[in-house]
């Protein structure tokens, strides 16, 4: 991040003194009201997750709470578990067996309610299908697949049989797809015709087709019929399945594999700040204990709460948050599959008044985009039953948090400033909502038994009041293992800038009180609407068209979205450029990555800022596109390059 955005994010967040005590009636019944938990959870963090563990069932306990040699963690060594056993059938000799665990809302207003007890048949002839199919212990299965239960069920029928699952979210395109299946080398596809979005069709199996041209490792599709819109001459013979007819004559009983706590549950692909996304590597035993004890105590949840965590699974919230997390705390959690705004933009408080939701966890993105749309569209619907709110994946700025806090929480609800990552598996700074004074637009504390700190370049705590990069001094259950097949650079990702501590690409500040204020990535990863997406990853997209010499992207800081993409481009010779070209270009940006890379602005350049070696400029870039003044550049091969830059981008937005 250049220096004086940084600075200037920071004297915003200075300006903000507003503080919110934990509300009496809040205190009252929350699951933790003792500052205590922080004292003896660093006193002894093994013990303190070791206690949570004890809370889940085990087929076999574990030997040793953690083996930990820098940069190699094993959690719950010699321990044996089945993360959909602890899910569903630990719950079924409760009164939780018919208790709802997913309540389902299509776009289309379709309601699916199913208990605990449904959950567990269907994942049960799931898993029995997918032996069928010749999945076994270890294989992986890819799911693109639109927010619909069957997309829970497949996750833990994978976790049943102990086949990890690489989700990929439906938004993607084929070619992202393609990708992912492939570094995965995945047995089996498992998506759906398409999924209802504003009111149209994702067309999943159409995308899926064509990445499965191209995906030798793949045996067999399974393919949920969702929308309908597809007949029996859409599926490839011996290659695809309808989920209907694999299930409809399993057993309704699947024994769930007794897992090694390190064994894989689940692959997730994300950008990082090369153009090849990455797939973290999360196992069993560490990433349920995190995810199950950050769900009960960050969002203080009650046997009779209604959970809505609104992220779609295909990104790491979805599976923390909607899935095992509160599955695995017999919990009733709510999925909604379509988009805020339709067929109106109370959608959303329609569901929290239908459904009495009691917790809501959504992203900034959204809110801002709330915000705009004005008070009316909450205001028509009852929402007294929500008691808690929640925010993740981006920084919050303090006017949507108070706004949300107000506007939506009826001012009596905390709200909770999530900060982790994919990487991280679960939640690791956040007030607990019993106990911290919360301050709109910070995540407050590390979660208790995580070591956060923010260091300068030496990787030396900074003194409070002072900002520098986000770290994690010690390991913690939920992170990731490794990079799926490229152990290099799961290494130099994250454990090499400063050795032995884990470098989170994050800038932060610390206040004087010692709360964490996060100032956005100093890499190269952007986030747009909340979606985690990599410069390079759009650049290699577009120097991929046939007419594009050379590419520098960059997130620019957007009102509603958080960041934008704008590109800088230049052409081949004698290639014109053209609006039409313009838009061919973000077409194809589309088309590679998913409609959520998509540029905002596009600019076509003779020539990028260079340094003398050769090296892109983007901090430059990022300067023009701000309309900020330009920081250093004596280090530019040609500083004419940004001059001419600067003006025409200037010209081109005020036109
Ligand atoms: O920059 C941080 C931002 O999101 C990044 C992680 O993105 P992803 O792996 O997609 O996971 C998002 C959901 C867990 C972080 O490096 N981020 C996440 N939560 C926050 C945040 N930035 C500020 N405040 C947060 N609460």
């Amino acid at each position: 991040m250049a220096q004086h955005q940084e600075q200037h994010t920071i004297d915003v967040l200075l300006e903000e003194t507003r503080k919110y005590p934990p509300p009496p009636a809040f205190v009252q019944q929350a699951n933790v009201k003792d500052p205590a938990i922080y004292e003896e959870a660093n006193r002894d963090p093994e013990q303190f997750w070791a206690r949570a563990a004890e809370e889940l069932h085990w087929f076999k306990r574990w030997d040793k709470v953690l083996e930990w040699q820098a940069p190699s963690a094993q959690w719950f060594v010699g321990g044996k578990l089945n993360v959909a056993y602890n899910c569903l059938d630990r719950h079924l000799a409760t009164a939780r067996k018919n208790k709802a665990a997913l309540i389902f809302e299509g776009e289309p207003g379709d309601e699916r309610v199913l208990t605990y007890q449904d959950l567990h048949r269907e994942v049960c002839r799931f898993a029995n299908g997918l032996k069928q199919l010749g999945v076994g212990k270890g294989d992986r299965v890819n799911l693109y697949m639109p927010m619909i239960p069957e997309l829970v069920i497949a996750m833990l029928a994978c976790a049943r049989i102990g086949a990890p699952h690489s989700v990929v979210f439906g938004g993607f395109s084929a070619d992202a797809l393609r990708d992912r299946i492939n570094d995965a080398q995945a047995k089996v596809l498992v998506t759906a015709d398409g999924g209802w979005r504003r009111g149209g069709i994702t067309q999943l199996k159409r995308a899926a087709d064509e990445a499965l041209r191209q995906c030798p490792t793949i045996e067999k599709c399974v393919v949920v019929k969702r929308t309908g819109h597809l007949g029996n001459d859409a599926l490839q013979p011996g290659r695809d399945v309808w989920w209907h007819e694999l299930v409809q004559s399993q057993p309704l009983e699947c024994p769930a594999e007794p897992m090694e706590a390190e064994d894989v549950l689940y692959l997730l692909y994300t950008s990082g700040s090369t153009g090849k996304p990455k797939g973290t590597v999360h196992t069993t035993g560490g990433y349920l204990v995190g995810v199950y004890a950050t769900t009960k105590w960050i969002f203080d949840l009650k046997e009779e709460d209604t959970f809505w965590c609104t992220a779609d699974i295909g990104w790491v919230t979805g599976h923390s948050y909607v899935a095992y997390g509160p599955l695995a705390n017999g919990a009733t959690s709510l999925m909604y599959e379509g988009t805020p705004d339709y067929p109106q933009r109370d959608r959303w408080w329609a569901i929290v008044e239908k459904y009495r939701v009691n917790i809501l966890y959504t992203a900034p993105t959204a809110i801002r985009s709330f915000m705009r749309w004005g008070e009316e569209y909450p205001m028509r619907h009852d929402m007294s039953s929500l008691r808690l709110l929640g925010t993740v994946g981006e920084p919050i700025n303090p006017e949507a948090w108070v706004w949300y806090h107000k506007a939506i929480g009826g001012g009596r609800c905390p709200v909770v400033d999530t900060w982790w990552q994919t990487e991280t598996g679960h939640i690791l700074i956040s007030p607990l909502p019993g106990i911290t004074e919360l301050k709109p637009g910070s995540a407050t504390f590390a979660f208790p038994g995580i070591d956060a700190d923010v260091v300068d370049d030496q990787g030396r705590s900074v003194p409070p009041g002072s900002g520098g990069y986000l770290v994690l001094r010690r390991p913690w259950p939920g992170m990731l293992r490794t990079i799926y097949g490229d152990p290099q650079r799961y290494v130099n990702q994250y454990w090499s800038r400063f050795p032995g501590v884990y470098f989170t690409g994050d800038g932060a500040k610390r206040d004087e009180e010692g709360y964490i204020w996060l100032l956005g990535r100093v890499d190269d990863v952007i986030k747009v609407s909340g979606h985690r997406l990599s410069t390079m990853e759009i650049e290699s997209a577009l120097v991929d068209h046939p007419s594009v010499a050379e590419a520098a992207a960059i997130g620019k800081g957007h009102q509603v979205k958080g960041e934008a993409v704008v590109a800088f481009v230049t052409l081949k010779e004698h290639i014109q450029s053209s609006p039409l070209l313009e838009e061919n270009l973000k077409q194809h940006v589309v088309h590679k990555i998913g409609a959520i890379a998509r540029p905002d602005d596009i600019l076509f350049t003779a020539e990028l800022p260079k340094t003398r070696s050769g090296k892109i400029m983007r901090r430059l870039l990022r300067d023009i596109a701000e309309g900020r003044v330009l920081g250093d550049t004596t280090t530019l091969a040609d500083p004419g390059v940004v001059q001419s830059l600067k003006q025409r981008y200037g010209e081109e937005a005020e036109a």
